[in-house]
């Protein structure tokens, strides 16, 4: 992997409801990404699609289950297999989350938040250049939205993610939307964000959907709906900050026809293109 950030353009997630139109329409996509657990098996039909989309599309994998802040032993049985998956799908990168989902070997299925301590940075920090080493390459984390904080903070949120990828090399996938539903939900500054993240490190973006729960005041990112104009706006906000950076939405509830998913695309393409190419001029 380059140090040098690579832009593949404009992606979706690969979802298995839309397997067969994309092997048969082969959709202006520039790009894909998997789920990677849903491909660490031996052999059966999700991976005879896997291939089939590989032929025609750069991939990149995007974990939830790595843990990679919790106090269990790193899983060297999930890093194997993902090492395996790695292998076989020759992805552009790997990602996971800035999380812990599994604690005493019970995995949560949730995505949970750490405490932004240096104490947390350093042991998060080992476990990424444990897993880094391992791999052979370098990986990206990705912000979280959440929903409580921990009194034991020391700084923000974006200083924590930071600190955690300068101490370890890796990088980052900022999701958007992530930002935009904490920003609301612990009265922060989203454009403050966006500026305290290390731009070089920057090399993917996610965009989805959020909703609002009953009390009207609380933010949730359920991932099952269009982008929200807002979280357009803030997208716009950081394609200035950042430059090009390979852009994805991501649906994982409600998946609509690909043929909405493709609109919200190039929705994305019209807010990010001309600020790059008016960059760039
Ligand atoms: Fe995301």
């Amino acid at each position: 992997m380059s140090d040098q950030r690579p832009y593949l353009g404009f992606g979706l997630g690969l979802r298995k409801e839309h397997y067969h139109q994309i092997a048969e329409r082969r959709p202006r996509v520039d790009w894909f990404e998997i789920l990677t657990e849903n491909y660490m098996v031996a052999g059966g039909k999700p991976l005879h699609w896997l291939e089939r989309v590989r032929e025609e599309y750069p991939l990149v994998m995007h974990g939830v289950s790595l843990s990679i802040g919790s106090s269990d032993p790193l899983d060297l049985e999930y890093l194997r297999d993902l090492k395996t998956l790695a292998e076989r799908v020759e992805p552009e990168w790997i990602s996971d989350h800035l999380c812990w989902t599994s604690l005493g070997g019970h995995n949560f299925h949730d995505l949970l938040p750490l405490p932004y301590t240096e104490e947390a940075v350093g042991h998060v920090a080992a476990r990424v250049r444990q897993v880094q080493d391992f791999l052979g390459r370098r990986i990206l984390l990705e912000n979280l939205s959440s929903y409580v904080t921990f009194r034991d903070s020391q700084m923000s949120e974006w200083e924590f993610l930071s600190a955690v990828c300068e101490a370890a090399d890796c990088l980052i996938l900022l999701d958007v939307n992530n930002i935009y539903v904490s920003a609301v939900n612990h009265g922060f500054d989203p454009l403050e964000y966006l500026e305290g993240v290390p731009a070089e490190r920057v090399w993917q973006f996610h965009l989805a959907g959020h909703t609002t729960n009953e009390s009207g005041r609380i933010l949730i990112d359920t991932h099952d709906q269009p982008v929200r104009d807002e979280v357009w706006d803030l997208y716009a906000e950081a394609a200035r900050r950042f430059g090009p950076v390979s852009t994805m939405i991501e649906r994982d509830d409600n998946i609509p026809p690909l043929d909405e998913l493709l609109s919200e695309l190039e929705q994305a393409r019209r807010v990010a293109r001309p600020i790059w190419e008016e960059a760039a001029a």
